[in-house]
Parts: C-alpha cells; structure tokens; sequence
C-alpha cells in the first residue's frame, strides 16, 4: 500500500492525511477480494524499515491509526466473513497495539471466507531469520541438530505464513517497481502488477483491473510455453484466483 504521503503532498496536506485516506481503500479492496472469493489477501501496512526510519510522530498516528481501524472495521470484517491474521514481529509493538490486535483476530477466528492477513513491522528478511532460528530451536529440542534434514517444506512451515498458500498476484500501487522486502520466499512464482495509481485513490475496481490483467498472463513456473506439466511446485489453493 504505497503511495500515501504523495497523494497528501499533491493536495498539500500533511502526509498522515493520505494514512488516513487509505483507510477508505483498504475498506473497497478487502470487501471486493471477500466478495468474489479470493482466498487470501495480504497487505503490507507497515515495515520493519517504516517502523525504525519515519518520524515519531508519522509512526505513532499509524499506529494509532491501526487501533481504530481494528475497531472500527470489525463488524466489515465479521459481515463479510473475513478472517483476521497478521505476519512481522508483532512483539516489538506498543502493548495496547497488541492487545487490541489480538482482540480483533480472536473476534474474527471463526469466519470461514478471505483470509485478511496484515504485515505489521515485517520484513521478510527478518522472516527467513525467525524461520532458521525456529528450524534450530526446534530441532535442539527434537533430538539434536545433527539429525536435521531440511526441505522446502521445514522452511515454509517456519514462515510467518505457514498458514497461506504463496500469493498468485502482487499488486504495488504508486509505480515503484521493488518487492521492497516483501515475502522474498513467498514471491517466487508470483505475477506482478505494478500500478501508478497512489493507495489512497485504489478501490475494489482497481484490484479486478489487477486481476483481468493477471487473468491474460501465462504462468510456466520455469516450465515451456503451452506445457501441461508446468506447476507450482506446491499448488495453491484451490479458491485462489487462477
Ligand atoms: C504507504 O505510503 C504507507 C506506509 C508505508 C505506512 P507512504 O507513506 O510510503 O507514501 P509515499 O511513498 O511517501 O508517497
Ligand atoms: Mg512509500
């Protein structure tokens, strides 16, 4: 979600006024991506980076931000039986960002349909470290290191997003063409959308642009033009959008 403090700069408005902005779009694209039956949806709130490299201040309305839109959005979020779940080092948070988190995902546990999942101070570097240092730890305490044996299997299930199937589409607003470390493990095989529109203009409309669009791409997964045994190595599931 990229592209807020431009949309505040051209209407020469302070840059939190275009956090706040986004929040209308968030509300359109999470309630499209529920409505026609994407199975899972991510968005990168804020980074690792974000957190350490903004002014105090630009970090605390986000954060305050996060709080009421946790609240606010819930009866959304239950009426369009979304589920809430949050990857990045949660534990570096402000407690009463936590809690009111944990509230939010606890109120949302039992919805069945898109899984709305929020980064919050991620960085998917810092990710593959928390995976291998978990391998090791779990490994210490299941009969030694020295038996270890590892997969593309151990390094998913110690992911962050051990509970999503890797995204088929990611969409960048505001025209930058970085992953800017985003899901770097998770992004393999993905197609990418880039679009000039600032996150605060984005709405459900844009994000079914992203996917007709991803609709006319051939995905080979390294395989050859036209070849039925091009797969992902692990499909994904079945109600993403393929
Ligand atoms: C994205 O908008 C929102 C967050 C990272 C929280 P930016 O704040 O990065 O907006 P630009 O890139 O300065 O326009
Ligand atoms: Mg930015």
């Amino acid at each position: 979600m990229d592209g807020n403090g431009r949309w505040a700069k051209r209407r020469h408005l302070p840059r939190v006024a275009g956090h706040r902005a986004g929040v209308a779009a968030v509300r359109s694209t999470v309630e499209t991506a529920a409505r026609i039956g994407i199975h899972a949806i991510t968005l990168y709130a804020f980074s690792e980076e974000n957190w350490k490299k903004r002014p105090k201040s630009e970090v605390d309305f986000l954060m305050r931000l996060l709080g009421r839109y946790l609240k606010a959005e819930l009866p959304t979020l239950n009426n369009n039986n979304i589920r809430l779940e949050y990857i990045g080092r949660r534990r570096e948070l402000p407690e009463d960002v936590q809690e009111r988190m944990e509230w939010a995902r606890e109120s949302t546990a039992k919805n069945t349909g898109t899984v709305l999942t929020l980064a919050l101070n991620y960085s998917a570097r810092s990710e593959l470290v928390d995976a291998f240092r978990s391998i090791v730890k779990a490994a210490s305490q299941n009969g030694g290191v020295e038996h270890l044996k590892i997969d593309e299997d151990t390094i998913r299930e110690h992911l962050y997003t051990r509970h999503l199937p890797d995204p088929d589409l990611v969409v960048r607003t505001s025209g930058e063409m970085r992953l800017s470390n985003f899901l770097l493990w998770q992004l393999a095989y993905a197609e990418i959308y880039v679009t000039p529109t600032l996150w605060p203009d984005f709405r459900g409309v844009h994000l079914l642009e992203a996917i007709a669009e991803y609709q006319k791409r051939e995905r080979r997964y390294g395989g050859l033009n036209g070849d039925s045994h091009a797969q992902p190595r692990h499909p994904t599931h079945e109600k993403a959008v393929n």
